[in-house]
């Protein structure tokens, strides 16, 4: 393994600002980074640093980079971390650089991680496979596999799980402790197990030829309305809604 995770080094200001440029432009917002490098020195590595950064490097060049601050919960009262930026350049993707990068914050603080600020997500693939290519049968999976399930449980707690609407039709109940993502064309497609709707309402008229069911007031209560004016960036003024699932009497 060739890769060494380094704090970065005073004299690395510039370099520091240059990888904060490269992620920005890979995410298509370069035109929003403002940072100078006596800036990003001055929080890095002032008389009070409230910065702190990691440099990955790959064969003795600089491959990535973490940039993180210690931030803090009351309601847990607990300090926590906040990563700002992981990044890995492009050539140096694919050798578990990112991830190495990642814990090092939490293992120099001692601190937990409580929250991602530009880091890139990872997308997963879960997928269980039979020989002949297989992975399903009238709408089930023709196998059991408790230690398979089970793992799988552990693999998901807490995260979001995006699947198909026929694998979530096949399923008993929503699966718990997870957010439960489903893709459908149905546009009035709406599962039981759904409690919050989240729905962005565009104050525009446009012609379409695909439309969503009016919102039942009889199922789902309104719970928080945030209006919007449209910004120079916006077609149209719009508003963020939640509703609630009303309780079953
Ligand atoms: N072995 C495994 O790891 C595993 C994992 C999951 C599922 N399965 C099995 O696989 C079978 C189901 O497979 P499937 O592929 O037929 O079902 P699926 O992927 O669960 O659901 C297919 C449905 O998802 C929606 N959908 C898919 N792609 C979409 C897209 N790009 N945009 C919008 N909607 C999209 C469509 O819903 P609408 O028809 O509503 O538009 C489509 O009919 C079941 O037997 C299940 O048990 C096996």
């Amino acid at each position: 393994m060739s890769v060494i995770i380094r704090r970065a080094r005073p004299d690395e200001a510039g370099l520091v600002l240059s990888l904060v440029r490269e992620l920005a432009e890979y995410e298509k917002l370069l035109h929003e980074v403002e940072a100078t490098e006596a800036g990003i020195g001055e929080a890095l590595f002032g008389s009070h640093p409230r910065l702190f950064c990691e440099i990955a490097e790959w064969k003795g060049e600089p491959a990535g980079f973490a940039v993180w601050f210690i931030n803090f919960s009351t309601f847990s009262g607990r300090s926590g971390i906040y990563l700002e930026d992981l990044f890995v350049r492009p050539p140096h993707r694919g050798k578990g650089i990112g991830k190495g990068v990642d814990r090092v914050p939490d293992r120099r603080s001692g601190a937990h991680r409580a929250g991602a600020g530009n880091a890139l997500m990872e997308v997963v693939l879960i997928v269980a496979v039979a020989d002949n290519g297989v992975i399903g049968s009238g709408g089930t999976i023709p196998w059991r596999l408790k230690a398979d399930q089970q793992r799988l449980k552990a693999m998901t707690m807490g995260k979001p799980v995006v699947m198909g609407r026929k694998t979530f039709m096949s399923l008993r109940r929503p699966l718990p402790g997870r957010t439960n993502i489903v893709v459908t064309r149905d546009a009035s497609f709406r599962s039981p197990g759904a409690v919050v709707m989240e729905v962005t309402e565009v104050h525009a008229r446009p012609e379409g030829d695909t439309h969503l069911a009016a919102v039942d007031p009889a199922g789902w209560e309104e719970v928080a309305r945030v209006g919007n004016s449209a910004g120079p960036d916006d077609s149209a003024d719009y508003s963020y809604v939640t509703y609630r699932r009303r309780k079953s009497r």
